[in-house]
């Protein structure tokens, strides 16, 4: 399969992260714990420059638990504040807040030093498309927050979401390009839906992960399909189509059918908590 994703607004849109990193103390950076790494443009550390640094392991209610502890362990080595969350669920907002404070304690410490106490932390929420920004966003504010910044009509400026014991977090994410280093890297961010499906060949990419499950979650597709597992996955894909009823004239398995039915599935969660990036120990 041959990836081309590149939109040009991005150029623009990396200028103005570039901007507003400046104005921020914490960048929190989220990623789809499902993909770890593919979901991770490590251009980022660049554009963060020295800022501290938060990364969010987001729709954890979709990935696999032990997986989820095994990615949060490899990035606290690296030296990163990291939280696990799923963004859809109410009350993060301490979550979060603990979480920045840590991230921040040695900044926090020095302007104790300096007499600057209660500032709250100025942060920025930045990923590539379809990891949950806005949802992150929208659960912060939605809970407890008044918009702070320039009043409009007088000073263009940023707006601030003031959430109530300490954080501001800039309204508008950053938006990151995923990073295609390899081919993986896009077959990954294909299944979790983050490159359009309309570039890709459905079927294909419903063989990629049917041959994945079969090595690493081989009881997932039983449960879910209630099928028995053969030597090739694309019988398995006739299997799965037969069982659901996918099927054309002449009852033919309807492998078109079947593969976008596995791929909901699959990131839907119904096909159960799955990690695409295991952690190789
Ligand atoms: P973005 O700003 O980074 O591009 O992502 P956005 O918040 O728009 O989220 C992309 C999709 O991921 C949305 O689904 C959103 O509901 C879903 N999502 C975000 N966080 C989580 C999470 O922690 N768990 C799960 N299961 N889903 C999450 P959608 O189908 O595109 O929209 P909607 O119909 O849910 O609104």
């Amino acid at each position: 399969m041959v990836y081309q994703w590149y939109p040009g607004h991005m150029t623009k849109a990396r200028r103005m992260m570039e901007e507003d990193v400046k104005a921020v103390d914490l960048v929190i950076e989220l990623l789809d714990a499902r993909v770890p790494i593919a979901s991770k443009n490590p251009d980022i550390d660049r554009i963060a420059g020295n800022k501290q640094r938060l990364i969010i392991l987001n729709k954890a209610d979709l990935s696999d638990d032990i997986e989820n502890k095994k990615w949060c362990a490899y990035y606290e080595k690296q030296g990163f504040t990291v939280l696990l969350i799923n963004a859809k669920q109410s009350g993060i907002g301490s979550r979060v807040l603990n979480a920045a404070t840590k991230a921040c304690r040695e900044k926090i410490e020095r302007d104790q030093k300096r007499g600057i106490v209660n500032r709250p932390i100025r942060a920025m929420v930045v990923g590539i498309p379809n990891v949950g920004k806005s949802t992150f966003i929208n659960a912060l504010a939605g809970k407890a927050c008044a918009q702070t910044g320039n009043k409009p009509g007088v000073t263009k400026g940023k707006q601030w979401i003031r959430l109530n014991k300490g954080l501001e977090l800039l309204d508008t994410p950053g938006i990151l390009w995923p990073r295609f280093e390899n081919q993986e890297v896009g077959l990954h961010l294909a299944f979790i839906g983050s490159i359009n499906d309309e570039i890709l060949d459905e079927q294909e990419l419903a063989f990629e992960l049917i041959k994945f499950m079969k090595e690493k979650y081989p009881s997932k597709l039983n449960d879910r399909y209630g099928i028995t597992l053969s030597e090739d996955a694309f019988e398995d894909m006739k299997n799965i189509a037969i069982k659901r009823g996918c099927l054309l004239k002449q009852s033919e398995p309807d492998t078109r059918k079947a593969s976008k039915l596995i791929l909901d599935d699959f990131r839907s969660g119904k096909l159960g908590n799955i990690t695409i990036e295991p952690m190789i120990s």
